[in-house]
């Protein structure tokens, strides 16, 4: 998804890029393509008119052309909110990155947050929370822990699905998101203690040792490549006993991977050897879709790590 409000300050470039944005979403991507190059002749340090030329230029099947336009985007827009860096690691022009930057994935969702729960649960039949209570569901029943938590953290919680489903079961429930959009709608629900815009790493550092009784991530993980580091934190925070319980796309490649949709993928392997380097228990692991994609089903896993 691309970000497209903005103004270049030149009335002419805004007219040109206007005509382009038609023309792609009628599928004429060469035309778009011819279109932003005027509009970035007229408009040269306006990084939404490169990143969209990059992006006509991939549809229209010239790869090189396109590397080059989004090289141009990310010169021209250090914190990374187009992820140029995505679309130049899909199309081999460097490595994937071990993350997306966090300027990215807030304006993606600052974005989406209006039509989220419309568009993910009636266009996607997204089910990662109710998935991912069933697995909470069954951890329990399989380590002989009560299925009622004390404190717990829904990571990228979004519009607070996950407190919906989950929350009835903890004492208190707090979220975090890089979407202040998506906060705003979660906080609506009423179902959080505390709330905050932030990055997730960042908010677990605000918790003193094994503190936590639940941390839950619904389908976050294929915005974060390398999980290492926030294994780590999810470590420190548990409490003895305490369950991680979280959904991930699945992937062919020994660890993560960065799919063609711009999502990362984890093997199954890989995230075996993050448990085993905590100590963690897999207390319960379902494999499930929790979305579609094109009507298809996405393949997934939904698993509950327990701490020893
Ligand atoms: C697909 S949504 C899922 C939302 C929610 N968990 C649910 O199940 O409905 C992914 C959410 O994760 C958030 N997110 C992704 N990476 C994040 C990060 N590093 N820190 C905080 N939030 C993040 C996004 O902003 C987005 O709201």
């Amino acid at each position: 998804m691309a970000h497209y409000a903005r103004s270049s300050g030149n009335l002419a470039a805004d007219r040109r890029y206007d005509y382009a944005r038609h023309s792609a979403a009628e599928g004429d991507h060469a035309v778009a393509a011819d279109l932003l190059m005027q509009t970035v002749e007229l408009a040269p340090s306006w990084p939404a008119a490169w990143f969209a030329l990059g992006e006509a230029r991939e549809a229209s099947g010239d790869a090189t052309g396109a590397i080059a336009a989004f090289e141009r985007t990310a010169l021209l827009d250090p914190e990374g909110s187009f992820g140029s860096t995505l679309r130049l690691a899909r199309l081999g022009a460097q490595a994937s990155p071990a993350s997306p930057p966090d300027a990215y994935v807030r304006d993606l969702f600052d974005q989406y947050a209006e039509r989220f729960e419309r568009h993910l649960l009636k266009g996607l039949a997204y089910r990662g929370p109710r998935i991912l209570a069933g697995t909470i569901d069954r951890a329990c029943l399989a380590t002989g822990r009560p299925n009622r938590f004390g404190t717990a953290i829904d990571l990228g919680c979004g519009t607070g699905l996950a407190a919906q489903e989950i929350g009835p079961r903890c004492e208190v429930m707090d979220g975090v998101d890089l979407a202040p959009a998506m906060v705003a709608l979660a906080k609506a629900t009423g179902l959080y203690r505390k709330l905050e815009a932030a990055e997730m790493r960042a908010f677990l550092e605000d918790y003193a040792d094994a503190t936590v009784d639940l941390v839950l991530a619904a389908d976050v993980f294929v915005y974060l490549g390398d999980l290492e580091p926030l294994f780590a934190q999810v470590a420190r925070v548990l409490c003895s006993g305490g369950m991680f319980g979280f959904t991930v796309q699945v992937a062919t490649g020994p660890e993560f991977n960065l799919g063609p949709d711009l999502r990362y993928t984890h093997s199954r392997v890989y995230l075996e050897r993050l448990a085993h380097l905590h100590g963690w228990s897999i207390a319960a692991l379902d494999e499930a879709s929790i979305r579609q994609d094109r009507g298809i089903d996405v393949p997934g896993l939904a698993l509950v790590m327990a701490a020893p």
